[in-house]
């Protein structure tokens, strides 16, 4: 029998985390929005803001915690008696509300940030967790800086919020300092040092500075943290957050390494990043896992050349997985004859080899100045190159009449094209391989073309 495997609480941040970052501030309106995809897309916790922040802030949480009733809704306090009693007044309509008290317990921050003693610091998270305890059942906290605070203290303020009635330990790599070999141990540690922690779910909040969120993430959850804390498209302070879509993909992907299950439906996974930016006006990095806009986009010509063959040469997860549209092969200088003919076939030109040959040389010179040819430009330049002479064979033969010769069946001449010759497809789209009769012969010889 296959082993049961774990289930991992996933976290969104996006609206609270996520927003605080530069250019991504929201609306009530566009939080509503952006709530309801994040429904659809099966997150199990989401935090909709921080409501002693702003009135703004405030009505955003009450509006989101009163409509989106499937997950639980958590609205974020500093550990004060006024941060705590107003995110209770927001989030009381929820169908599952949590209420998420953080502490700073690092000494840089109670040194200079918050001027209290290790001692002020510990009796004032227990006195919070217990106020908040009071009003609702499902409490979450989180030891700011957790990953440069004094171990030893840590785990005295964890024992204490847990006897407090905390439900959720979040621990936050607030700065981005970790790195996944020392975040395992400290969960680890955790879960042998604190008193009460099987009664209590962990969580990993991880922010990218050194470029490790995810990868830290994921290594909490290997050591035993059963939450994770993450944005879409890892919007968020400084260098963002973990990025949901990568965590969760990265479980998807590679099940014998994380054997864990999320409730996330992948599929709505590019519709909830599109909405994300369309909303903040933030556009993610072409290059950006998961979501970039080159992130299923291949031009190398071998890559070309092995996805036309089978998408599993150079796709490790399907474009329809994340709710991509679909792969994208990129016309530039490094895409080669394979990729080509296949375009010219969509643009209704079907060419023979030696035809096609002619229209690549010319098509590598014209991408090693345009960098991307589109389809307008591939469609001029088999214009230009198969003129009409008097003297010369067409090139260009219609996709009809090349089936028809290859029949042997007499056919009349099909005049030339006129430019443009047809519609545009609106998608660059992976065609099946078509079956080829010369298929073993022409292996070789395609690879080579296609670098
Ligand atoms: O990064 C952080 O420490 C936070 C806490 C409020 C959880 O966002
Ligand atoms: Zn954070």
């Amino acid at each position: 029998m296959a082993a049961e495997q774990s289930r991992i609480t996933i976290f969104d941040t996006t609206l609270r985390d996520g927003e605080q970052s530069p250019g991504c501030s929201m609306n009530r309106q566009e939080k509503l929005r952006l709530a309801h995809q994040l429904d659809r897309l099966g997150v199990d916790v989401i935090e909709a803001g921080f409501p002693i922040a702003s009135e703004g802030d405030f009505e955003g949480v009450k509006s989101i915690a009163s409509v989106v009733r499937r997950p639980i809704i958590a609205g974020l306090a500093r550990a004060s008696g006024s941060d705590i009693e107003c995110a209770w007044e927001a989030l009381k309509d929820a169908a599952r509300p949590r209420i998420h008290v953080f502490l700073a317990t690092s000494d840089i921050h109670l040194q200079y940030k918050l001027r209290i003693t290790r001692d002020q610091c510990l009796a004032q998270a227990r006195d919070a967790i217990r106020l908040a305890k009071s009003l609702c059942e499902d409490v979450e906290f989180s030891p700011e800086d957790a990953t440069r605070t004094d171990p030893d203290f840590l785990c005295r303020v964890l024992d204490a919020v847990v006897a407090a009635g905390a439900t959720t330990l979040n621990i936050p790599d607030t700065v981005g300092y970790t790195v996944p070999a020392e975040f395992s141990d400290l969960i680890t540690s955790i879960r042998q040092r604190v008193k009460g922690i099987e009664n209590v779910t962990i969580s990993a909040h991880c922010h990218n500075d050194l470029g490790m969120a995810v990868a830290n993430a994921l290594a909490a959850v290997s050591a035993g943290a059963r939450q994770v804390e993450c944005t879409i498209n890892g919007i968020g302070e400084r260098a963002g957050n973990a990025s949901l879509e990568e965590i969760v993909m990265a479980m998807r992907t590679r099940p014998d390494r994380y054997p864990y299950e999320t409730g996330v439906v992948s599929e709505q996974i590019f519709a909830a990043s599109q909405m994300l930016s369309e909303i903040t006006g933030v556009t993610v990095q072409p290059n950006k896992a998961i979501i970039g806009r080159n992130a299923f986009a291949h031009e190398a010509g071998i890559h070309q050349d092995g996805m036309l063959k089978n998408p599993l040469t150079y796709e490790i997860m399907t474009p329809k997985s994340v709710g991509v549209p679909d792969s994208k092969l990129v016309l530039g200088k490094h895409s080669g004859r394979h990729a080509l003919g296949i375009r010219c076939e969509q643009l209704g030109y079907q060419f023979d080899r030696r035809a096609l040959d002619d229209i690549y040389r010319r098509f590598v010179r014209l991408a090693d100045k345009i960098k991307h040819v589109e389809d307008h430009h591939l469609l001029e330049l088999i214009r230009d190159t198969h003129k009409p002479s008097g003297s010369a064979t067409p090139l260009i033969e219609s996709v009809a009449s090349a089936k028809a010769s290859a029949a042997s069946t007499p056919a009349p001449p099909e005049p030339l094209k006129p430019f443009p010759p047809a519609p545009l497809p609106a998608s660059f789209g992976l065609p099946p391989v078509p079956a080829d009769p010369n298929h073993e012969q022409t292996q070789q010889e395609d690879y080579l073309w296609g670098v």
